[in-house]
């Protein structure tokens, strides 16, 4: 997920340099099928994924995002990372369930995959999710208002689905006209 651009950047107590093992992945934008495929949950945990799962969190710094699915660099797996900005760093949550959400809460919503646009999206304000870390420990984590959020927007990128299905039905058919150009290269980005 990415925040809208007022809002404070991520990554200022995080090193420019980064050791020399990690990498930063080309984000898939829309338009590319593996961001409308359902991901397949992770059943090894090993070193791949380990590296895998550094990757993801230097990418999402580096774009820099609040949040970022494996999809969205090409990799049809249920992994997330994400970072609040509640000062508890990156974490990770890999095969998650949304297991409760609640409330409402409107919020100008963006995607790296969708660079540019923020639509206001209602979404429940908190959120439940539960899953397993990079060490397939379990994990549980519960967020109102932005964890809330980009709970909810991580595990929709794992279903195939981009922030643009959450909108209102005139809204989203605006959206995906001009989306559509867009990767047409009929409009500037
Ligand atoms: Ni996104």
């Amino acid at each position: 997920m990415f925040l809208e651009p007022s809002a404070p950047l991520l990554g200022t107590k995080h090193s420019v340099f980064s050791p020399p093992q990690m990498a930063v992945h080309r984000i898939r934008t829309y338009g590319d099928p593996v961001l409308r495929t359902v991901a397949a949950p992770v059943e090894i945990f090993d070193d791949v994924l380990n590296r895998l799962v550094d990757d993801m969190i230097e990418t999402m710094y580096a774009a820099p995002g609040v949040g970022l699915a494996a999809p969205q660099i090409g990799i049809s797996r249920q992994i997330t990372v994400f970072d609040s900005q509640d000062g508890d760093g990156a974490r990770v949550l890999i095969n998650p369930v949304l297991l409760e959400t609640s409330g409402e809460f409107s919020y100008d919503e963006g995607c790296l995959s969708v660079p540019g646009h923020y639509w206001t999206i209602v979404r429940p304000a908190f959120a439940r999710a539960a899953g397993v870390d990079q060490q397939g420990r379990p994990v549980e984590y519960v967020g109102q208002e932005l964890l809330g959020r980009v709970l909810q927007h991580e595990i929709d990128h794992l279903h195939g689905n981009l922030l643009v299905e959450r909108l209102d039905r005139k809204t989203r058919k605006l959206a995906l006209k001009e989306l559509r150009e867009e990767a047409l290269g009929l409009t500037e980005t």
